[in-house]
């Protein structure tokens, strides 16, 4: 879904309120983010001081407890909510439309919308004519193991399914910026590896930047550059981890010393292990 005029407004700000650190070559960067919500009047510390940097064509994964901050933490770099503290900016702040494509955590499809109308909804926010739109997204469906159920309503297809829906239309959208809020969550383990192959071959292709908030660790080792680690609430990054794997990735390298190796680190900076 797009994001633009959120994201646009707060460039602006950014950029008015000239940030003396940030840096115009990163493709987003957080700089000393904070976040409460008000809960029953008092506040409840979300995330706290967060920083970390993106450049541009990096995947970078954010994993951490349930209730860490990780889906707040990609919506404010939608755009969607501001920070308490700190700033964040995409492609150096610069005015772009077509930037971000957000992938929510939530199923967000129109339930009165077909699932090839439902993967064109961004594309068609941003001028595509409907016929080309769905001409590209009809490709796609073959790649996502969806072909046939392209005039279906979400209400008849399976959670994995919508979510292979709602993860199309956010890579048609478009945008240099991917930020996708565990897109593979409800998928089978083989429906899962076949969409991050998938994933992987787009992201070199586009180039795009990728943020990607995921409880699996190994799907955040095999995809990523980078790994954040953050803390239970109020979270806090306790890792930032570079994938030191090469690639070309594939599902075979999960056996591999090094890969044991980096799972285990993750895993002890999860479970409090690191500070
Ligand atoms: N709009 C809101 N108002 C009040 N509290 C909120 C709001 N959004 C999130 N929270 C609270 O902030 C905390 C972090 O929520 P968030 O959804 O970001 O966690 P998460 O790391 O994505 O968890 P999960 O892994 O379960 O998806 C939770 O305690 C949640 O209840
Ligand atoms: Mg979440």
């Amino acid at each position: 879904m797009s994001t633009d005029s959120t994201r646009t407004a707060r460039d602006d700000r950014a950029v008015r309120r000239g940030h003396p650190t940030a840096t115009p070559s990163a493709a987003v960067e957080v700089l000393g983010l904070c976040k409460a919500y008000a809960l029953h009047g008092t506040l409840l510390p979300v995330l706290q001081d967060i920083s970390f940097q993106a450049s541009p064509g990096a995947f970078v994964s954010v994993v951490g407890p349930s209730g860490s901050g990780k889906s707040t933490l990609l919506g404010i770099i939608a755009g969607l909510e501001e920070p308490d503290e700190g700033t964040v900016t995409v492609g150096g702040g610069v005015r772009r439309l077509g930037t971000v494509a957000y992938m929510p955590q939530a199923d967000t499809l129109l339930p009165w919308r077909s699932a090839l109308d439902n993967a064109i909804l961004g594309m068609e926010v941003r001028g595509t004519p409907r016929h080309e739109a769905r001409t590209r997204a009809r490709e796609l469906f073959a790649v996502a193991g969806l072909s046939g159920f392209e005039g279906a309503y979400p209400s008849t297809l399976c959670g994995g399914m919508r979510q292979r829906v709602a993860f199309l239309r956010t890579v048609l959208t478009g945008g240099s910026v991917m930020l996708l809020d565990e897109p593979f969550g409800a998928l089978d383990a083989l429906t899962r590896s076949a969409m991050h192959e998938w994933l992987l071959g787009l992201w070199e292709r586009l180039s795009a930047t990728v943020v990607l908030v995921t409880h699996d660790i190994e799907e955040a080792l095999l995809l990523s550059d980078q790994v954040l680690v953050l803390s239970p609430r109020p979270g806090r990054v306790v890792l930032s981890h570079e994938v030191p794997l090469p690639r070309p990735r594939h599902r075979a390298m999960t056996v591999s010393e090094a890969f044991v190796g980096d799972k285990a680190l993750l895993l002890e900076a999860i479970h409090g292990g690191v500070a």
